[in-house]
């Protein structure tokens, strides 16, 4: 019997064909040594664009920054992928900020989850854009590009940040306007909170930029570290290693190309065993 017409899609962007799949996930064991959470939001902002939120296993810790691996019960062995976890580490839920490729063995299916629906977590987290993995500093610059802002959206949410670094400075560049949305909304959602305002008030500086449409601030954050117009803008003197600390997460090329350059202020990469100056981390494989 075809049930199409009794399924409720959320908006437009979900096709029935992806739906089904997600439906058909009841057919499917949970896999051993996997949690099984229950989605209680899902936000989508462009085609390309959304995050969704899901309860937490009571057992689950993580530092903020860190990533899981995540997958959907809609095969024997289901397909997992890395995604930073975007909430804090003292949220009750978990959130993610996810890309869907078209065709993607896991975003063509993820795109179409609704409340309610079933996402398979493994349950170690990781991850280097951790506050451990940096030594103190007066600033942290997190440097984002697309989904890349994901981890950086729970750290500049985690009053830890704040008693470590007196300035958080997120920089996040997008082809287009549409793509800064969550962003946006995750800055002002963090300026408005009761808890983590308090501490970030006017510390935490937003740095959006825009590369394919016009926007008050156009240009790679590569060139704006270049050029110098970053520190002008924020009336801030360059990098350097005895006061600013950096963490990158974007595509290998911008993660090449904004490691030469913060290396070229004299910061070294560090790592959870041995912190240091700046991190980095892919935000996908390519
Ligand atoms: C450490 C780490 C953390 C990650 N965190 C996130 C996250 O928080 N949110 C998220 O959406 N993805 C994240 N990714 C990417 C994620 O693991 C998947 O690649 C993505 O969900 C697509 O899965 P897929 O199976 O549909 O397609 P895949 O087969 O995994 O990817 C197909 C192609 O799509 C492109 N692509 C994949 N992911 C992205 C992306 N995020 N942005 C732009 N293009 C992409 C690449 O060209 C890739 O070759 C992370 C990857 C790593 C390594
Ligand atoms: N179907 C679509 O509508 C659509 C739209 C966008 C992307 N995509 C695909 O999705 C994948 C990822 O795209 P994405 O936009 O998420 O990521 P992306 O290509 O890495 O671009 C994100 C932002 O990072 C900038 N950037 C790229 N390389 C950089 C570097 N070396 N240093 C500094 N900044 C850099 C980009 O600027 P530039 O604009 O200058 O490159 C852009 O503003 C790509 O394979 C792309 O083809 C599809």
């Amino acid at each position: 019997m075809d049930r199409r017409p009794e399924l409720r899609f959320r908006n437009s962007m979900e096709t029935p064909l992806a739906r089904d799949a997600v439906e058909a996930t009841a057919q499917f064991p949970i896999p051993p040594g996997v949690f099984a959470e229950t989605v209680t939001e899902v936000v989508h902002y462009t085609d390309r664009l959304f995050r969704f939120r899901m309860t937490r296993p009571a057992s689950f810790r993580f530092r903020s920054g860190e990533f899981v691996m995540i997958g959907l019960p809609n095969a024997l062995k289901p397909v997992f992928r890395a995604y930073s976890i975007t909430s804090p580490s003292w949220d009750d839920e978990l959130e993610f900020f996810s890309i869907k490729v078209p065709g993607g063995p896991l975003t063509e299916h993820l795109k179409a989850i609704q409340p309610g629906d079933t996402v398979l977590m493994r349950r170690k987290p990781t991850g280097t854009l951790v506050n451990d993995a940096l030594l103190s500093g007066e600033r942290v610059y997190m440097f984002s590009t697309g989904t890349g802002i994901a981890p950086f959206a729970s750290l500049v949410r985690d009053p830890e940040t704040y008693e470590k670094f007196d300035r958080v400075i997120l920089t996040h560049t997008c082809r287009d306007v549409a793509e800064l949305k969550f962003g946006l909304e995750l800055v002002e959602t963090v300026r408005n909170d009761p808890l983590v305002g308090e501490f970030a008030g006017d510390r935490l500086i937003h740095y959006p930029t825009v590369t394919r449409e016009a926007f008050v601030r156009t240009g790679r954050i590569t060139e704006h570290l270049e050029s110098g117009k970053l520190f002008e803008f924020l009336g801030l003197p360059v990098l350097a290693p005895e006061t600013d600390r950096a963490m990158i997460c974007g595509s290998m090329a911008m993660l090449r190309d904004t490691k030469r350059l913060v290396e070229g202020f004299g910061l070294t990469e560090g790592a959870n065993s041995a912190p240091s100056t700046y991190v980095v981390e892919r935000a996908f494989v390519d």
